[in-house]
């Protein structure tokens, strides 16, 4: 019992798990299979009436502004539950600022009063939908892609990679390449750019994207008309050229693809097999189509090239596939974590309200093991 934290029975008060996300937030019950519910990470201004996002804050008092409009939001409308002493499990980036994870334990503890907190890393639950305990998890999401290996159960934090290269940065080319078409009027704009990225975009192949920066590029897909007050006509070059960007290499050599080979070149030689046959992608981005292949023949080809081929003597790539949609296999990850309870992972009430801090799991102090509380279990 000493060497891991043990499983007790289901509590009895409901555990509700939310992944919040820059772009949306997924929030459910312990134990269930899907979310009950997917929204925007955004509140309505109540002085203002402006839609704000709770990510773009700025500082903290106006994030713990931000933060109780919008967990108000979650508990009394989406959840419908009285936050009062239940147990909240939170999926959040181990890369989260600390600043964030302090203020979203103190809207959780002093403003609505609830009786513990688990703060689950993203990447490490991930794992657990697949009955694995090695996996590299790369998560694509709005804001950034962030990677980090998982190697029998332990996040081997000193490869972790993160770049700006997910759905925020698709959104941007888009908009750069559809702006004279699209209506100008705030934040329908945004509403239809997504709605045309998911509709409409894709991932093309390594070939064509090849073709595509000669002379004589191979030809354009059809274009689509996307409907509304205005109709849009996206043309067949922008469907296909939108998601680009996550492929080509920057000044440094940086791209999606590189970022898992250099995460893996950064692991002990033992583990760069096991990581490179058990790949996770988590985050809606990855959900774009074409979006594996594409990834895979890239990672094939860098291997291949001078970049990696004397670094990396690997020749295969596998990929997993989670019992989830990928945008909230993070979040099931978290919701089969929060049916075992795991008292030295969770913050009570009276703990944080007597050290105000949070614990950082990154962190050795936070590490060491309590022989109080192993011996009281
Ligand atoms: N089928 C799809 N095809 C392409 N993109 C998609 C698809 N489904 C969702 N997305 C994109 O995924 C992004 C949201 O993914 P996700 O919910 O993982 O982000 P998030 O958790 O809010 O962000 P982050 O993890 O970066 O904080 C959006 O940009 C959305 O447009
Ligand atoms: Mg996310």
């Amino acid at each position: 019992m000493s060497l891991y934290e043990g499983i007790r029975l289901i509590s009895d008060k409901q555990t509700v798990v939310f992944d919040i996300g820059s772009a949306y937030t997924k929030y459910g019950y312990a134990g269930e299979s899907v979310p009950r519910g997917i929204i925007k990470t955004e509140v309505k201004c109540p002085e203002s009436g402006k839609i704000r996002k709770v990510f773009s804050y700025e500082d903290s008092q106006d994030l713990y502004q931000l933060l109780v409009e919008f967990i108000h939001l979650l508990f009394f409308r989406h959840v419908v539950v009285s936050p009062k002493d239940i147990k909240v499990i939170i999926v959040e980036s181990i890369l989260t600022p600390t600043e964030f994870r302090d203020t979203l334990a103190k809207v959780f503890f002093r403003h609505f009063e609830i009786g513990s907190l688990m703060l689950a890393p993203s990447h490490l639950v991930a794992v657990s939908t697949l009955g694995v305990s090695t996996a590299l998890v790369l998560d694509v999401g709005y804001k950034e892609a962030t990677l980090i290996p998982i190697y029998e159960g332990v996040p081997v934090l000193k490869a972790w990679q993160a770049l700006p290269l997910a759905g925020h940065a698709v959104h941007e080319c888009i908009k750069k390449e559809l702006k004279t078409v699209l209506p100008n009027d705030g934040s329908d704009v945004e509403k239809t750019i997504e709605d045309i990225k998911v509709r409409t975009c894709f991932v093309t192949t390594i070939e064509r994207s090849l073709k595509l920066q000669t002379d004589e590029p191979p030809i354009a897909p059809p274009s689509v008309k996307y409907p509304g007050v205005k109709t849009i006509t996206v043309p067949g070059s922008v469907r296909e050229k939108a998601f680009e960007l996550l492929w080509e290499r920057d000044n440094d050599n940086l791209s999606v693809p590189t970022m898992i080979l250099d995460a893996i070149v950064k692991c002990p030689v033992d583990m760069r097999h096991p990581l490179a046959e058990n790949i996770l992608l988590i985050g809606g981005t990855t959900m774009a189509k074409g979006f594996l292949p594409r990834l895979k023949s890239e990672l094939l080809t860098l291997l291949k090239s001078n970049l990696y081929s004397e670094k990396l003597k690997i020749s295969t790539v596998k990929f997993h596939k989670a019992p989830s949609k990928a945008n909230y296999t993070a979040w099931l990850g978290g919701a089969i974590f929060g049916i075992a309870d795991l008292p030295l992972r969770c913050l009570t009430k009276e703990n944080y309200l007597m050290s105000n801090r949070v614990p950082d799991w990154a962190s050795l102090i936070d590490n060491q093991k309590s022989d109080s509380l192993i011996n009281s279990m």
